[in-house]
């Protein structure tokens, strides 16, 4: 039930019908009876799609200087639930900060960003940018990856895409790719791998794909000890075990291809 529901069951992945173990505050949850405040119907979960629509939409107009509003699939207006034991959003660590850049003056906009004066996009709510950011795209992750990081990507994926890439690099090595690829030999397809001094290792090949050209997506990557997991549209999709084992040296995720991306942030659950 969702009054009981801790943090530590959200990491163990105790429980139904949350058998991957995602946090309260992204999804997937029981509700209570009658559901929650809020909830679209009766008896929804949280993050849960209302027939004929994506999973958790938020209501028009609720986020103010977020574009569009309500795109993303599962977002949820910030304390909707009770007692959820993560924040709904990260919370920034600096006025105007980025959830996910490091606080302070003069750090914001992340790097890789156009320096131009007035090239930045305006501050949405929490300090996320509320514009597009280039792609490719570098997300630094200040003292590597850790367990109970949650890494949240939004964007949407061009029209006739063909791939996008997600890479959590160490250096030139890759910890974890993480590629969907739209037609391969006419099959949509995400290959996973490692990368280590420019060797590929063997590709671990998922056919669920839950990405649609010209669509709106919300990538979740949750670092855990033996593994990162992820989930798309508040849906668990896969896991990735560690190949490399020093966390704390991926210190970049590099994020690639045919989308335009919305924001990329990091925080701690
Ligand atoms: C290669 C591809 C790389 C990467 C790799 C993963 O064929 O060129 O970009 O996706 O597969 O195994």
């Amino acid at each position: 039930m969702a009054d009981s529901f801790s943090l530590n069951d959200a990491l163990s992945g105790s429980g139904n019908p949350n058998p991957q173990g995602w946090p309260a505050a992204w999804g997937n949850q029981p509700a209570g009876a009658g559901g929650y405040p809020g909830a679209p119907y009766p008896g929804a979960y949280p993050g849960q799609a209302p027939p004929g629509a994506y999973p958790g939409q938020a209501p028009p107009g609720a986020y103010p200087g977020q574009a569009p509003p309500g795109a993303y699939p599962g977002q949820v207006p910030p304390g909707a639930y009770p007692g959820p034991t993560a924040p709904a959003y990260p919370a920034p660590t600096a006025p105007g900060a980025h959830p996910g850049q490091p606080s302070g003056p003069g750090v914001y906009p992340p790097p890789g960003q156009p320096s131009a004066p007035g090239a930045y996009p305006a501050a949405g709510p929490f300090g996320v940018p509320a514009g597009p950011l280039t792609v490719p795209y570098d997300l630094p992750l200040p003292g590597g990856v850790m367990p109970r990081m949650l890494i949240t990507i939004l964007g949407t994926v061009k029209p006739n895409a063909n791939r996008l890439a997600l890479d959590f690099k160490r250096g030139n090595d890759v910890a974890f790719h993480f590629n969907p690829r739209f037609n391969e030999d006419n099959k949509r397809v995400i290959v996973c791998n490692t990368k280590l001094e420019n060797l590929w290792g063997k590709e671990e090949r998922q056919s669920t794909f839950p990405f649609e050209s010209g669509k709106p997506f919300k990538i979740q990557v949750l670092v855990e000890s033996d593994h990162f997991k992820v989930a798309v549209n508040d849906a668990h999709l896969l896991q990735y075990n560690h190949r490399m084992k020093n966390l704390h040296e991926i210190s970049k995720l590099g994020i690639s291809g045919d989308i335009d991306l919305t924001s990329a942030s990091h925080t701690m659950i």
